[in-house]
């Protein structure tokens, strides 16, 4: 067992369903001794280092992933971390090594976990964090949803952002035309630098009247993430037989105070269940060019999470993919709100990562 680890250690708790995350949850503290002195045979106890934000940090704190989930309940997908501790049975781990996890109860100081549920990684670095939920997404989504070969238009919204960099990048290796929109010139200098060979600034184009003017024929698969109008528009931009995969509706998320117990007044629960607002699509849009608009959950490819991550780690390794971290200034597992914050204000360029200690070095973007 490591002979620093503080005598209490702090973690995020669901108390009220809400897409606000301040008042869905409180910080907790809880006693080490008392987690290490009853740790499962398989189980591994980790400290965590670094703490990644997801958009849909807050549909989970509003109950909207699975609805038979009741608080109180641990909350944050994932993080990096050091094992500190490990269970009578577990093997292949051991303490002081590198590892990442990507399963709820992440928004913790210290986390006990089956260690079959745990990454390995080669050191305790941040830019592994944009590979896990993002990058797992992202390859899976391409490769299932999008059917994605080589020699195509590839369309990705929130292309700057922690999902939509890595797809960005995917499409491009893979041989494909990527466009990516974004919110900013800042973002759209790093998407260029990242492989866009079209950028459009949705605050400054519009997205649909680009398309139509310099890709008559449309685009062959979207990477959706933003719902409301960008759907509606990314559905128009489909050419034929194209490929429209609906990754998230991020425009929906904090829209709503809406939980699963919601109803519309009539009895029946509403939409927002689900997270993924009331966007609806026309059908006979899709009919004309024989699209497909087509749903992911990462979740749901969990058997095919080695071997994604596997070829991830190696893309990386070959300098074919560059995870790009946002650290901006944040420290500490109580800078993890500021954090979900910033990334719903459409600030963030790159992954969204909260370090325990802040160093200078991690200030960059890319
Ligand atoms: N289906 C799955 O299994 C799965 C897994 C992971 C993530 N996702 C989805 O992927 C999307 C991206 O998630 P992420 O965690 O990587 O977040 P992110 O892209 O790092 O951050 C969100 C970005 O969305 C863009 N955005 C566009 N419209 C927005 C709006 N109305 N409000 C706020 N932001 C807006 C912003 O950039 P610009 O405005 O500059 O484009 C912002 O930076 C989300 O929809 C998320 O739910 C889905």
């Amino acid at each position: 067992m490591a002979s620093s680890l503080p005598p209490t250690f702090r973690k995020y708790v669901v108390h009220t369903l809400s897409t606000d995350f301040n008042k869905a949850t409180r910080l907790e503290t809880l006693k080490t001794a008392d987690v290490l002195a009853s740790i499962p045979p398989t189980h591994v106890v980790i400290k965590h280092h670094y703490w990644a934000i997801n958009a849909s940090d807050i549909n989970y704190t509003a109950g909207r992933y699975d609805p038979t989930k009741k608080p109180p309940f641990d909350t944050g997908f994932e993080a990096v971390g050091e094992i500190v501790a490990v269970g009578s049975a577990v093997k292949g781990y051991k303490v002081g090594q590198p590892v990442a996890v990507a399963s709820y109860g992440a928004f913790t100081e210290i986390q006990v976990i089956d260690y079959r549920m745990v990454i390995p990684v080669p050191s305790l670095r941040p830019d592994f964090l944009p590979l896990l939920v993002s990058g797992l997404t992202s390859y899976l989504a391409l490769k299932h949803q999008g059917q994605m070969t080589t020699g195509e238009t590839v369309l990705v919204t929130a292309a700057a952002g922690g999902a939509g960099q890595i797809a960005v990048q995917l499409a491009k290796r893979a041989g494909n035309h990527v466009i990516g929109t974004c919110s900013s010139d800042a973002k759209a200098e790093m998407l260029k630098k990242l492989g866009c060979d079209r950028v459009i600034n949705y605050k400054t184009e519009n997205v649909k009247q680009v398309i139509r003017k310099h890709y008559p024929r449309g685009v062959d698969i979207v990477y959706e993430s933003v719902g409301g109008q960008m759907l509606q528009d990314c559905v128009s931009c489909l050419g034929q037989k194209g490929r429209l995969i609906v990754i998230g509706s991020i425009s929906n998320y904090a829209s709503s105070e809406s939980n699963p117990e919601d109803t519309k007044g009539d009895g029946k629960k509403k939409v927002f269940a689900t997270g993924f607002g009331e966007d609806a699509v026309s059908t006979v849009a899709l009919l004309n060019k024989s699209a497909t608009v087509a749903g992911f959950f990462f979740p749901h490819y969990a058997k095919e999470y080695p071997a994604a991550l596997r070829d991830l780690f190696k893309f990386v390794d070959e300098k074919t993919l560059t995870p790009v971290v946002d650290m901006v200034d944040f420290e500490g597992i109580t800078s993890i709100p500021d954090a979900i914050h910033y990334l719903h204000s459409g600030k963030n360029m790159g992954k969204v990562v909260v370090p325990l200690i802040r160093s200078d070095k991690q200030k960059s973007h890319l």
